[in-house]
């Protein structure tokens, strides 16, 4: 029973989409820095996460949103590589983020990325708007910068307008055609029954204070129950990343969703082989509008409570996986916790065979990914892991009694140095992509050749 300490946490939201469409754009839109500026060819490295708090967002939607409207704090941004997958973004019971925005640019609409996320938002029945990216890039287009977009949209040609226009239709179809009523967002009555698409500019702005209103108006109205946490209660939180950091050795980037972790305290982490038991020897926090990739200079804090993002250092973490629970023990025995993880962990199926291939990926829910995404091809799994390839990995695979199954295929992960020589001398096939439908299409190619 958490009565009294109950609040509302900030809302999880999770921006998606194809490569180059514009998310970390978007997002410094938002910000109003510039990482993408200072990251090499402008490609996210990472996943980072970001708090606006709700003075910024006001401040920038202006006339839009009256911040008395809302009582949430503000909104937390999960920024997500375009080569990354985004089902790392998993908590208990479900989806990390709370929302979602998919990035769509409105020139290139649907790729095979914006496919695969909507794929996981189905799934995970995450309610999403769509952001139609750089409407900028319409031939003849009178930038408005920072404006609403149907004043901007004023300011066109009927020639640029309608050219827009076609675009837009364009991805409202591709929506529909992926099983999502979709309009224009200021034409949707009902968010929950319909998908609102926001045309914007991460380059110009415009449009930018539409998509904040439609964000906060939809965790306003329909999320409000689940934001409310109990603040005090033992923390929980998803390991985004797992990274060395100077001085401290393994660290867990991590989205804390519920309750406080403190520094201190003794956390269980889901591990390569077991949960990890181990106690925090520092918290480090970028400070608000900052980004937790590119802040040099963490902020230790003593404690940090939903949501938020926080860099975990305490020993033992190196085997620690992307996509894995953090659960603050506090109260409770270690034992009970390493059993709930245990149990969390088992939720993510992955099926394995006898016989079949060994799959290798970047984080627990691509690999859960690859998994149902295999079972669907009725390709058999011999060995799941997260992680690089490794030597094992091809003397398992090399294990295999059929040739066609003598194949490792690795989602977002790299051949270890020292396992290069193995692969050249083994009677194995590697297969890499970074896109999981395109993994799979390699190795039934690969089959479907070796049968004939
Ligand atoms: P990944 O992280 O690699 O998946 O890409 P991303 O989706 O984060 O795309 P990013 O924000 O890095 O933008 C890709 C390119 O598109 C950059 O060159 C941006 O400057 C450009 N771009 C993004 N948004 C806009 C926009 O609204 N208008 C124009 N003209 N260019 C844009
Ligand atoms: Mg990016």
């Amino acid at each position: 029973d958490h009565t009294h300490a109950d609040t509302l946490r900030t809302p999880i939201v999770a921006v998606l989409g194809h490569v180059d469409h514009g998310k970390t754009s978007l997002l410094d839109t938002i910000r109003g820095s510039a990482v993408s500026e200072g990251e090499a060819g402008a490609i996210t490295q990472h996943i980072g996460a970001t708090d606006i708090p709700l003075d910024t967002i006001s401040g920038m939607a202006g006339e839009l949103i009256d911040p008395s409207d809302f009582d949430l704090p503000g909104l937390l941004f999960i920024d997500t590589p375009g080569h990354h997958s985004f089902s790392t973004l998993r908590a208990r019971g479900g989806a990390l983020a709370d929302i979602a925005v998919l990035v769509v640019d409105v020139n290139d609409g649907f790729q095979p990325q914006t496919e695969e996320a909507i794929d996981i938002l189905r799934r995970t029945g995450t309610p999403f708007v769509v952001a139609a990216n750089k409407v900028d890039t319409t031939p003849g287009w009178n930038p408005q910068d920072g404006e609403p977009i149907q004043r901007s949209m004023e300011a066109q040609s009927e020639r640029a307008k309608s050219m827009l226009d076609e675009n837009l239709y364009e991805i409202i179809g591709q929506l529909s055609d992926a099983g999502f009523s979709a309009d224009l967002y200021w034409r949707v009555q009902d968010f929950q029954k319909n998908i609102g698409v926001v045309p914007l500019s991460a380059l110009t702005g415009e449009g930018v204070p539409d998509l904040l209103t439609v964000l906060m108006g939809l965790s306003q109205r329909f999320m409000k129950e689940e934001m409310a946490i109990d603040v005090t209660g033992p923390g929980e939180g998803t390991v985004l990343e797992v990274k060395d950091e100077r001085g401290f050795g393994a660290t867990v980037d991590t989205v804390v969703y519920d309750g406080v972790i403190r520094n201190g305290d003794t956390v269980v982490v889901g591990g390569q082989d077991e949960p990890i038991v181990t106690e925090i020897r520092a918290l480090l926090r970028p400070r608000p509008l900052a980004e937790i990739r590119t802040e040099k200079e963490f902020e230790k804090v003593g404690e940090i409570g939903a949501a938020a993002g926080v860099k975990i250092a305490a020993p033992d973490l190196d085997q620690a996986m992307a996509g894995a629970p953090v659960r603050v023990v506090r109260d409770r025995t270690v034992d009970r916790v390493v059993e709930e993880v245990k149990a969390e962990l088992a939720e993510i199926e992955v099926e394995t065979a006898d016989n079949g291939v060994v799959v290798k990926a970047d984080t627990l829910g691509s690999l859960e990914a690859m998994a149902n995404a295999l079972r669907e091809a009725e390709v058999p799994i011999l060995r799941a892991e997260v992680g690089d390839i490794a030597p094992r990995d091809i003397a398992v695979a090399e294990t295999a009694n059929q040739d066609e199954h003598k194949a490792i295929l690795g989602f977002n992960v790299d051949l270890l140095q020292n396992a290069e020589s193995d692969l050249e001398n083994a009677d194995v096939k590697l297969f890499k992509n970074e896109v999981i439908y395109q993994l799979v299409e390699d190795y039934e190619r690969y089959v479907e050749e070796k049968q004939r």
